[in-house]
């Protein structure tokens, strides 16, 4: 094996962390597969890659040949055992439920080669919970990425209370070697990146609910006050409200802190099914093709 051992990778869910994900190892040189629960989901992450390998051939960031030769070391699957059967890693991006995610690493556990590593893409759920669900927590840890991960230079990697130093040193290597920054984090609630981006989102959205200002004039304060890439509105819209809610219920029941209660119009927002750009509405409006 190369690579920090690692040369197969299988990937659970082909959303749009999974799908960004496939492609940053592909790319790397790793066998990749892909699973997800429908064909429909497959190649829909599969088209999201050709997409976005596509821009980065137009910009030259990489040439025709290497597009195609990651594509060639794709393959999906709907079956989540076959995606974990022979790989050296398996990175887990379904959706964040304690529940879903346990039941996720146990089917991973009893597929996959004792040898491997079960990584986790959660933006929030404790590493060390869903390790307990395994009968190797000492080989699972979290590995964060962020959208868009072909673009977004960070792993976040997250060490549950049990997880080893061999796992953590393979994953780091791993990380590198995908053409990312690993930070090494402790498994509390929210890691590093959602305790202090998720304040800031809603401390934002208590300013727009409180009437300080519009929308337009927060985010442009922190997009050209602070020079962020996007407001923090803006921000909220693209990475779902939904979410952001979910991490902020995490965060506070986590650690039982009242300045991390989320803002009642976040709240309201989600009610209302305005989840951001994914539903075409949140702070702002998009078209079907934003
Ligand atoms: N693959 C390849 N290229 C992509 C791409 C992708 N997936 N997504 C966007 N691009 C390209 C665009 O096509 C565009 O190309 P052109 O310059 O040729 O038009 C280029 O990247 C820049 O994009 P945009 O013009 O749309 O806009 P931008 O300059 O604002 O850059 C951005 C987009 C990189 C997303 C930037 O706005 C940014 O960094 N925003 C902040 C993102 C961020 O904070 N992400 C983290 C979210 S939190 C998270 O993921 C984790 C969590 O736990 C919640």
């Amino acid at each position: 094996m190369t690579k920090g051992n690692i040369m197969k990778v299988g990937i659970i869910g082909a959303g749009t962390m999974g799908n960004g994900i496939a492609q940053v190892f592909a790319v790397a040189g790793y066998n990749v597969v892909m699973q997800d629960i429908g064909t429909v989901q497959t190649e829909r992450g599969i088209s999201m890659i050709g997409k976005s390998l596509g821009k980065l051939v137009e910009k030259g960031k990489l040439s025709s040949d290497e597009r195609d030769a990651a594509l060639a070391r794709l393959q999906t699957t709907t079956v989540l055992e076959q995606a974990a059967t022979d790989a050296d890693l398996v990175v887990e991006a379904v959706f964040e439920d304690l529940q879903v995610k346990r039941d996720t690493f146990q089917r991973l556990d009893a597929a996959a080669p004792p040898h491997a590593i079960l990584a986790s893409n959660t933006s929030s759920i404790s590493i060390t919970e869903i390790a307990a669900a395994t009968k190797r927590p000492a080989q699972v840890i979290g590995m964060h990425f962020f959208n868009p991960v072909p673009l977004m230079s960070l792993v976040e990697i997250i060490r549950g209370i049990a997880t080893s130093d061999e796992t953590y040193k393979v994953i780091e290597e791993t990380a590198k070697a995908v053409g990312k920054v690993p930070v090494e984090v402790n498994d509390y609630p929210g890691f590093i990146s959602n305790r202090v981006l998720m304040p800031m989102i809603n401390e934002a959205v208590f300013c727009l609910m409180e009437g300080v200002a519009s929308k337009e004039a927060i985010d442009t304060v922190m997009k050209l006050g602070m020079n962020h890439p996007m407001g923090p509105l803006t921000l909220a819209d693209y990475i779902g409200l939904d979410v952001c809610l979910n991490i902020l219920e995490v965060l506070h029941s986590g650690l039982g802190d009242p300045k991390y209660r989320p803002c009642p119009l976040l709240r309201k927002m989600v009610q209302a099914g305005y989840l951001g750009r994914k539903s075409g509405r949140g702070f702002y409006e998009y078209s079907a093709n934003a």
